[in-house]
């Protein structure tokens, strides 16, 4: 399939917003700390530790309302944690990501659910009518053939949801997830044996956690608050006019999102194959060893291969974290152009084969070459004590 194939084929199947000809000017990418994971609407799916403390995104929307600020930005939305907290202080939240499954998440999560309850309960009663519906026929090595049997019928249920779709796929790839060989930490890995389920409940835990979905979203009072999710790569392409922006970038640290992200993305139809998943890889900011594989530009500054020459250079990191280098500096001309205020991104450590590379320190030369003002601080720690830090951007 060509990507635009797989845009256009993600835009008719789930009616999504999309960027298309902006993401194809490029042409050819889990912590228990994670404080939104039992948070109400956060908790629905959840990405990674991303740095994004309560803390810090109360700081951000306290600043950004006493300025009299209107339109917020994130421009690596993720699952969607800053566009449900800006919904209670910002006019307009622009969400952009690259990866299709982290625009679904942020899409359920903002958009009021329209299914009543009563005939949700009726249609799940039914279940064991449903045919099972197995998108890909590569699902078949994540589950069991009981698991994929029965997921299948739920996939298929799903297909009855109308406007509640999204949400339906959103909380049934959590349980996709549950019900499978896939071991998530710290990257998604085949467990030998599959854990000990029982298929019957599948069912059951899809409704719950749809039910307890709906019931979140209905909760939710930041309804005034017009929300635009965009399927774009931040590299190529940034709205032209927002007033802040509060976001966590992808960290310099081997974090593979397409990888992470696989099942969903089959379960959901949007990828067939590895070779789908490797095109979706190259929207991505380089920030993994697989990511290197796509070809993207390089930095060549020389202060930066400079810094990065003390990683062993048998593995692919040197390579990434020009092109992330690259890409990041890539977005930041874009920052420039467009910010009205400050602009706030959250960056963690990064280690190589525990060789020590000081990314936040880099990102921020490479926003001053630009021409923004900056400011660094230390903001907390990650699990295994590494550093987080935040880098603000300010406007000119
Ligand atoms: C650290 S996560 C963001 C987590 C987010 N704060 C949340 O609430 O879940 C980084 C995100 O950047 C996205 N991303 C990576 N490269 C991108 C690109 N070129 N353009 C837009 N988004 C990108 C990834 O798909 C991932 O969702």
């Amino acid at each position: 399939m060509t990507i635009k194939a797989l845009f256009l084929k993600l835009s008719s199947d789930i009616e999504l917003r999309t960027c298309y000809e902006v993401v194809n000017e490029l042409g050819n990418g889990s912590s228990n700390r994670n404080p939104w994971k039992s948070k109400e609407i956060h908790r629905i799916f959840t990405f990674c530790e991303h740095g994004l403390t309560t803390n810090l995104v109360s700081n951000y929307f306290r600043e950004f309302v006493r300025m009299k600020n209107e339109i917020v930005l994130d421009p690596f939305v993720g699952s969607g944690t800053v566009l449900i907290e800006a919904s209670n202080f910002a006019n307009i939240c622009i969400g952009i990501d690259s990866n299709p499954w982290a625009i679904m998440v942020s899409k359920a999560k903002t958009t009021m659910p329209t299914i009543e309850e009563d005939d949700f309960l009726e249609m799940i009663e039914t279940i064991e009518d449903y045919e099972p519906l197995i998108p890909s026929r590569r699902l078949r090595t994540y589950h069991t053939n009981g698991q994929i049997e029965w997921l299948g019928r739920i996939r298929n249920l799903i297909q009855d949801l109308s406007n509640d779709k999204i949400l339906g796929l959103v909380v049934f790839g959590k349980l996709a997830d549950n019900f499978s060989r896939l071991k998530q930490s710290p990257a998604p890995r085949f467990r030998k044996t599959s854990r000990y389920q029982r298929l019957n409940t599948i069912a059951d835990e899809f409704k719950k956690k749809f039910l307890e979905a709906i019931h979140d979203i209905r909760g939710n009072n930041g309804n005034n608050t017009q929300t635009e999710l965009i399927l774009a790569d931040s590299s190529t392409w940034i709205p032209t006019n927002f007033d802040g922006i509060l976001t966590s970038p992808p960290f310099a640290n081997n974090i593979d999102y397409i990888r992470h992200t696989q099942l969903y993305l089959l379960w959901s139809g949007i990828a067939d194959s590895s070779s789908d998943l490797g095109k979706l890889r190259g929207f991505q900011i380089p920030a993994c060893e697989a990511a290197a594989r796509c070809l993207k530009n390089k930095s060549e500054k020389r202060w930066i291969i400079d810094k990065i020459s003390v990683i062993d250079p048998k593995r692919s990191y040197q390579a990434f974290l020009l092109e992330y280098f690259y890409s990041m500096e890539k977005h930041f001309e874009f920052v420039e152009k467009s910010l009205n205020w400050e602009a706030w991104y959250t960056i963690g450590d990064s280690f190589f084969n525990s060789k020590y590379i000081p990314t936040h320190k880099l990102l921020k030369k490479l926003a001053e070459e630009i021409g923004l003002k900056t400011k660094l601080q230390t903001i907390g720690f990650r699990p295994g004590g590494r550093k987080l830090y935040l880098l603000k951007l300010i406007a000119n």
